[in-house]
Parts: C-alpha cells; structure tokens; sequence
C-alpha cells in the first residue's frame, strides 16, 4: 500500500456525511489540515478531530488559499458543489465532491471541462462501487460468470423521511435538486448497476409520487438524520418526490457480456422498516448475483442447475484483486466506512501516482451523466414516455 501521509486534505461541510470522510482520512494516514463550514460547526469539528485548522462563515475560499492543502472534500449541499468544485480546480486543487455533483447538467458540464483543463483529479463519491461485493460481481459479469445479462431488478430504501415531521434540506427543489430520492439515492443504484455492468443507461421511463404533500419543517438548519421537536416546526409544501419506480435500458459493455439489458428500480425514502438498503438481483442466462448493502460482506449466487452458492468477503469466493479493496479477513464485518475508506484510497493513490489513465471512481464525467439521468428520469415522470439520456 502506498503511505499517503504527504498529501493533505481539506473538508467543507460538518454534517452527516463530512466526519465520515474525517474518519475515512484519518483512517489512512491523510494528514486532515483544514475543515470549513459555519463557524461553531467548524471550530468544533476541529476540536474534536485535531484538525489544525477551522474555517468559519462557510469561507472555503480561505481554505483554498492555503498551498499546504492538495484535495478538496466537498460535503456540503448540493446546490453549491459546482461552485466550490469550479473555484477548487481553480486554485489547483485535486477534488472529492459529494454526489450529486450539481443541480443541472447544464452547470455540471462546466465541471467536467474544468476538471480536464486542469488536469486535477477529480472524484465524485459513489462510493458503493467501492464495496468489495460490487467489485466481485463486476468481475463476475466482465469474465462472463453469469453468461449474458438477460436482465437487472432491484430498489433503494429507506425510511427516515416517512413521517411529515421528518425534515432535511434535500425535501426542497431549491436546495438539493428537483429529484430528490432518485437523485440522494436512486443515482447510487444506477451508478452502481452501469459500474458492474459496465454499461451506461441509454433511456429511462420513471414515475415519481409524493406521499407528503405538505410537511412540517423546523425554523433552524438541522443536520441530516437529526430528531426534531415537532412544536418547533412549520408547514410547507413538498415539491419532491418521496418515491420512484424507474426502467432502464442499458447501451452495451466491451466485454459483450451485456447489450440491451432492461432494468427496475424502485426508490423511497419512506418505506417503513428499510433503514438504508442499496439492493439489485443481475440475472444472466448462466446464473445470477443478489446483493443487499445491508449484508454487504455476502452475494447470493443462484445457478438453474447447480445449488445455489453464498459468496462471503475475503474468502476463497472472492477474487485476490478484490482483496485490494478490503483490510479484515473473512467473517469481520466491513460496511459503509470501509467502503469510503476504500474509496478515498483509491482516489489518494491515483493522485500520489501522477496517473492520468481511467480509474475506478466514479469521474466529473460519470457525475454529470447522473445528472443528465435524473433530467431524463424528471422529463418521463411529467411525460409518461421513455425518454432518452
Ligand atoms: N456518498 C454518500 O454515501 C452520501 C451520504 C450522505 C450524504 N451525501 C451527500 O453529502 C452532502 C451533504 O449531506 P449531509 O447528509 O452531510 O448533509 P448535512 O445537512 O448533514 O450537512 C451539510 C453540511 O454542510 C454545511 N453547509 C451548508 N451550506 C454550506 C456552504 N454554503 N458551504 C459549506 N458548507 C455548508 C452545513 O452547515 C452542514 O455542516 C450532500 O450532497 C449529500 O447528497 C452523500
């Protein structure tokens, strides 16, 4: 493994999702030089890291400043990761920014120009292609283990946001896109499935329902999962949708394994009981591969004629060069923060490398074409139609 101790990272956000890149970091031996976000959130943040220094007042440009500091952790709401990735490739820094990369695909193709004339890396963090069940079953299907792809069926779900009293930043179009669950989850299923199959959706057909018409918001910011006392809140209309049915038909792979595949996925974040659950069935005409990220560490490979199989991490079912990709041995659980840790290695390698050849992360490019998915996804759900990416 290579030390990444000499690069240096900074982080925007302290919500949710910024101490897991912290954790993540610190994990691997990234020195965490800076973290910005309002200014007690960063002050505390700091405090409770070691991290040297805290940006207040959501200044991210101060931080940018510092030469010291070489990628930029981008954690914060999605209406202004394009701004601050745009102006990080600007001061020559290297990117990891939170998905979705923007609200349009209008904006996120500038980050996609701007990334390549800068010739920085820039990532953008799907990271459940990082699980090493996801990498097994995309080795599966590029080997031709499954046979052809005859056709792919799965969900995203969660519940944290069924009842009208639960509240994020991410109900309002405004602030984190017109798409709200297919864009915060749906696009981690897509990404992932395009990842195994290593194909990319060429046209979808989606119908989006809001449960909650109205709900009740409290008048403060509150961070992502947080308990609100409902005394404290006021009603508003939702302009999001709270679940999705998609198809999806795939375009081809290289390997030729794949070439037309139609696809479902259903994603809500009020199905009751499903805390996180990022789950697809691939089905080819040899067998077929059922994963659950709530059991992530196992795959169920089901054969027509054979006993079926249950492939555990780490251990003989798994190939070596996926093993690259997990720490522990077999039957020691790892999950969601591995799966970042392994992501943001992979990233911090690439970059200690000098390498400019593909890569395994999710690019600007691969960002941007989530977007443009979820314009096409919002374009069916008014028109009822197939709509093409
Ligand atoms: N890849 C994943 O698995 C994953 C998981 C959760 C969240 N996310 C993404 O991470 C981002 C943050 O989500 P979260 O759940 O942590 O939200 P959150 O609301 O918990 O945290 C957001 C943080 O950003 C700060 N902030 C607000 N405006 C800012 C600004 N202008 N500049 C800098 N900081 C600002 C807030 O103070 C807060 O600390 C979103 O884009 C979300 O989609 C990704």
């Amino acid at each position: 493994m290579t030390p990444l101790h000499h690069l240096r990272a900074g982080i925007i956000g302290t919500g949710f999702i910024g101490p897991v890149h912290i954790e993540a970091l610190k994990r691997l031996g990234v020195q965490v030089q800076g973290v910005c976000g309002s200014t007690a959130s960063a002050l505390a943040c700091a405090e409770q890291w070691g991290i040297p220094e805290a940006y207040g007042d959501y200044d991210y440009e101060a931080m940018y400043a510092n030469p010291e500091i070489d990628v930029i952790h981008i954690t914060s709401p999605n209406k202004v990761h394009v701004e601050q990735s745009l102006a990080a490739l600007a001061a020559g820094k290297h990117v990891i920014c939170e998905k979705p990369l923007g609200m349009t695909s209008e904006e996120t193709a500038q980050v996609v120009a701007a990334a390549r004339k800068a010739k920085r890396v820039f990532a953008v963090n799907y990271v459940s292609r990082f699980f090493p069940a996801v990498l097994q079953m995309r080795a599966m299907v590029e080997r031709g283990e499954l046979g052809r792809i005859i056709h792919v069926q799965g969900h995203f779900f969660q519940d944290w946001l069924r009842k009208e009293t639960d509240y994020n930043w991410r109900l309002l179009a405004n602030e984190g896109g017109e798409l709200r669950a297919v864009g915060d989850i749906g696009t981690h299923w897509i990404d992932s499935v395009s990842f195994i199959l290593g194909a990319r959706v060429k046209k979808v057909f989606g119908t989006l329902k809001t449960f909650h018409k109205t709900r009740l918001r409290p008048k403060d910011e509150v961070k992502t999962f947080a308990k609100i006392d409902p005394k404290k809140m006021e009603s508003f209309a939702v302009d999001t949708e709270d679940f999705a049915s998609v198809l999806l038909e795939f375009g081809k792979a290289k390997h030729g394994h794949v070439n037309g595949v139609h696809a479902n996925c259903a994603v809500s974040q009020v199905a009751a009981g499903w805390k996180c659950s990022l789950y697809f069935g691939i089905y080819g005409t040899e067998g077929s591969v059922r994963w659950d990220s709530q059991q992530s560490n196992e795959i169920l490979l089901g054969r027509r004629d054979q006993p079926n199989q249950v492939l555990q991490r780490n251990t003989p079912g798994f190939d070596v060069d996926v093993a690259n990709f997990t720490d522990y041995p077999g039957g020691h659980a790892e999950g969601f923060s591995d799966v970042h840790k392994m992501h943001y290695r992979a990233v911090y390698e690439h970059i200690a490398s000098g390498k400019t050849s593909p890569a395994l992360f999710a690019t600007a490019a691969d960002g941007h074409h989530e977007v443009e998915l979820c314009e096409a996804i919002l374009r069916s759900g008014k028109s009822q139609r197939w709509e093409v990416v």
